[in-house]
């Protein structure tokens, strides 16, 4: 590398500096950090730029990378697994999307258990019960978790984590996934069921599928319908794969027991920001919050010290690996399911 390459980072929070410059001094990029997300309007601080660095919330629609490639920029870094926010047609052929694909399951999968842990037991209400020097029970009555069923949508890395734990509670395993591991699912002694079974026969669901024109909203009114009385739904993956609406009529109901969810459909203009001084405008998180057996954290599920540490090294690493010129093993692209260019160590274009 003759000159430092230049990076401009988005959404750069200050967990985000923490972890990438001592990571940074092995790999000598000239990072400038952004606090604002990347779009349509602040696309234009790209121009001097070789690469952008951008997370979840950060818009990387048609309008945006056209913008980036007219800028001369050849590569978007993305600090995360998920790529729901990449218009893959647009950058195919002119940009290349790396990511990075595991950084820590356990981190998600721990972050589930606490939900389900924190909704059946009530813990946040206890905790601020007895900060007021209120010691009553009454209202906070929970279930035992041995014995019941919870059903787990995407057997993925996270998937199997959070089945791990379940199974240390005692509980009976429903899993559903698009592509079927049975080798797994008989070494972890869990069976694979149709999602309607999954639905009827669950006491907690967890999602931990990617969100895609086949999973959004797959929580929706139909499948609430099918659901168990009082059934616990829990959501770490995206906010899309339900549909708010209907969980918070199934909530009204009584039909769902509870929701723990650490992604929101819209949780662009409120998660990862302080807005403690601000009105809430959006109407639907504002009445999310009024439940009291809902668990609304703001994406945090990744958010430990060894999967910053991971997050930093990955996507410093595909930088590099693109820098210089080599083979990108964390790319994306809409026709990267192809195997060959996989086995041939060859980049997707
Ligand atoms: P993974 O790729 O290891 O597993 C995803 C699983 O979903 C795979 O087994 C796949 O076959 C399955 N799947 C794909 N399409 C499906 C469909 N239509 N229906 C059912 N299953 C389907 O991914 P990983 O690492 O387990 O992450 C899962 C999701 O968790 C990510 O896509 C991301 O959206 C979310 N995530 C959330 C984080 C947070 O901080 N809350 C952090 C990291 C990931």
């Amino acid at each position: 590398m003759n000159r430092s390459k230049k990076i401009a980072f988005f959404d750069a929070k200050p967990y985000d500096r923490k972890s990438f410059d001592p990571n940074n001094k092995n790999f000598g990029f000239d990072i400038s950090y952004f606090d604002a997300h990347l779009n349509e309007k602040t696309v234009e601080l790209t121009c001097d730029f070789d690469a952008v660095c951008v997370f979840v919330n950060d818009t990387l629609n048609k309008s945006v990378i056209e913008h980036l490639i007219e800028h001369g920029i050849q590569v978007i870094g993305l600090r995360c697994a998920g790529y729901n926010n990449v218009d893959f047609k647009t950058a195919y052929n002119k940009i290349h999307v790396l990511r990075v694909p595991a950084y820590s399951p356990y981190a998600v999968a721990e972050h589930a258990a606490a939900l389900i842990l924190s909704l059946n037991r009530k813990i946040h209400k206890a905790y601020s019960r007895t900060r007021e020097g209120n010691f009553s029970i009454n209202g906070l009555l929970g279930f035992d978790m041995h014995g019941k069923t919870a059903g787990i949508v995407g057997t993925g890395k996270i998937g199997r984590c959070l089945i791990s734990i379940l199974k240390g509670f005692g509980m009976d395993i429903l899993a559903y996934d698009r592509f079927l591991d049975e080798e797994y699912a008989k070494d972890a002694k869990i069976s694979y069921v149709p999602l309607e079974e999954l639905f009827e026969k669950s006491d907690i669901i967890s999602l931990h599928c990617p969100l895609n024109r086949e999973t959004e909203y797959l929580i929706n009114k139909k499948s609430i319908g099918k659901m168990k009385p009082g059934v616990m739904i829990i959501n770490t993956g995206r906010g899309k794969l339900i549909d708010t609406q209907a969980l918070i009529e199934g909530l009204k109901c009584g039909k769902i027991g509870s929701a723990g969810l650490d992604v929101y459909e819209e949780e662009s203009d409120y998660f990862f920001e302080d807005r403690s001084a601000d009105m809430i405008t959006d109407d639907v998180l504002a009445r999310l919050l009024t439940f009291p057996n809902v668990l609304i954290t703001s994406h945090q599920g990744f958010f430990t010290t060894e999967a910053l540490q991971k997050i930093a090294e990955t996507t410093l690493g595909n930088f590099k690996e693109f820098f210089e010129g080599g083979y990108l093993k964390n790319e994306v692209c809409y026709k990267c399911e192809n195997p060959c260019l996989k086995k041939q160590n060859k980049r997707c274009f």
